[in-house]
């Protein structure tokens, strides 16, 4: 094979073969397939698309670029992936509650990069708490505790650690194919059973229309279809922030707060939908895990987690050393809070990263004190800006300049969860 002739097919808007797929990903990540070639490719697929069996194919070539892990934990695995969006900490809630309904739950996370908050950088806002785990160890704390949030091990898909890194700089991120194969290649090399996937849909989501929410659904789940995993994909909004809390200590209280019983009736609305989905898949449908949120027994498995990655369920976290709020300029009913203006707002405040290796602040975030639908007398508090560099604050307003309005009648608010993909 040379790389050219398959640049060239691609190009030209033919199929690639099964023997080119497996040769270019190989060569690729062996360093024979060039940075400058595979950038041609990535964008030769972002314009001209891949067939569902080329992305199964272009799938199955990235999994097998690394390691696979190979989990023996006595019970169910079932894993849940979300798209990213502003304020999702989900993830937080929903491992320990499902590991407390009886499934292992091993879910390999990632950091944030722009306006979307990473499951890892929230977390390493708990003090002591750490990220990296081994494959040993994901295995231990899997039959020990039933639940492990970490970071990907370095050999799980390493095709598309350096495909993805090349994409951000080529500006071929956004090609449904492709990012259906990233996500997939991981989750399968991370060897759970079943997988649910929180397909997010709105302003703070890469997928801003419904239909294109749904293409990349039905193509996360044919691949998963096509691997032997059982998969389903809820469509959830993205057009609001999730909960109050976006940013990273300020997340993780609030994800403690819905394990405590608390917390924003959407985060545990959505907890619960994924959770119900997840439980069905695991075959463990039976188990309501409302009673089990209701218990406290989510918030043990939390807690045991916390500690098992070295961490203190029990630390403070830690405080923005300023805060700025903004305050309502009349009275009425919030009718709009546009998620990638917090998301952005909350990035520029030090919550994420412009590049990989930036670090993250954990105090800085967004607390929004009124959402949609809900009323405001002028003067209230509406948003309070968290951060440890006040300079940012100019930034973080102008990012949320025309992002909500105040109305004088109560609006409607859609449902959350906006359709089911199997
Ligand atoms: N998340 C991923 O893991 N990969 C993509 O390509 C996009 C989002």
């Amino acid at each position: 094979f040379s790389a050219v002739e398959v640049i060239r097919a691609k190009r030209d808007g033919a199929r690639l073969t099964d023997e080119q797929i497996d040769w270019v990903v190989g060569a690729y990540t062996r360093g024979v397939v060039a940075e400058e070639q595979m950038s041609a490719l990535a964008m030769a697929i972002y314009l001209n698309g891949m067939a569902a069996a080329e992305t199964a194919r272009w799938t199955a070539a990235m999994v097998a670029s690394g390691e696979t892990l190979s989990l023996r934990v006595g019970r169910p695995t079932v894993d849940k992936h979300s798209t990213g969006g502003v304020g999702d900490k989900i993830t937080l809630p929903l491992a320990p509650l499902v590991a407390a309904c009886g499934a292992g739950v091993p879910q390999l996370s990632g950091r944030g990069l722009g306006h979307t908050g990473g499951t890892l950088d929230k977390l390493e806002s708990i003090p002591g708490w750490r990220a990296r785990l081994t494959a040993d160890e994901i295995q231990a704390q899997l039959v020990d505790v039933g639940a492990v949030i970490c970071a990907a091990t370095d050999g799980l898909a390493p095709a598309d650690r350096k495909l993805y890194a090349l994409r951000d700089v080529t500006g071929t991120v956004e090609s449904i194919p492709l990012i259906a194969a990233s996500i997939m290649s991981k989750k399968i090399a991370e060897g759970a059973d079943a997988l649910v996937l929180d397909v997010k849909c709105g302003s703070g989501a890469f997928m801003k229309t419904p239909e294109d929410a749904r293409a990349l659904a039905a193509a996360l789940v044919d691949i998963g279809v096509s691997r032997g995993v059982r998969v389903s994909a809820l469509i959830t909004d993205m057009s609001v922030p999730l909960g109050r809390a976006v940013g990273n200590a300020v997340e993780v209280a609030e994800a403690v707060e819905v394990l405590r019983g608390g917390g924003p009736g959407d985060v545990v609305e959505l907890t619960l939908a994924l959770a119900r989905e997840m439980l069905d898949l695991a075959g463990l449908s039976d188990v309501d895990p409302g009673e089990v949120l209701r218990s406290g027994a989510a918030y043990d498995v939390w807690a045991a987690m916390i500690r098992a990655q070295g961490g203190d369920p029990d630390a403070p976290l830690s405080q923005p050393g300023h805060v700025h709020t903004v305050v309502a300029a009349s009275d009425g009913v919030l009718s709009t809070l546009d998620a990638y203006a917090v998301g952005v707002a909350a990035w520029r405040l030090g919550a994420g990263r412009a590049r990989k290796e930036d670090s993250v602040q954990a105090a800085a975030g967004v607390v929004c004190h009124v959402k949609p639908g809900e009323s405001v007398r002028a003067g209230d508090p509406l948003l309070e800006l968290r951060t440890d560099t006040p300079e940012a604050v100019p930034a973080a307003l102008a990012a949320l300049d025309g992002a909500y309005a105040i109305a004088e009648a109560a609006v409607g608010r859609e449902s959350l969860v906006l359709e089911v993909v199997r």
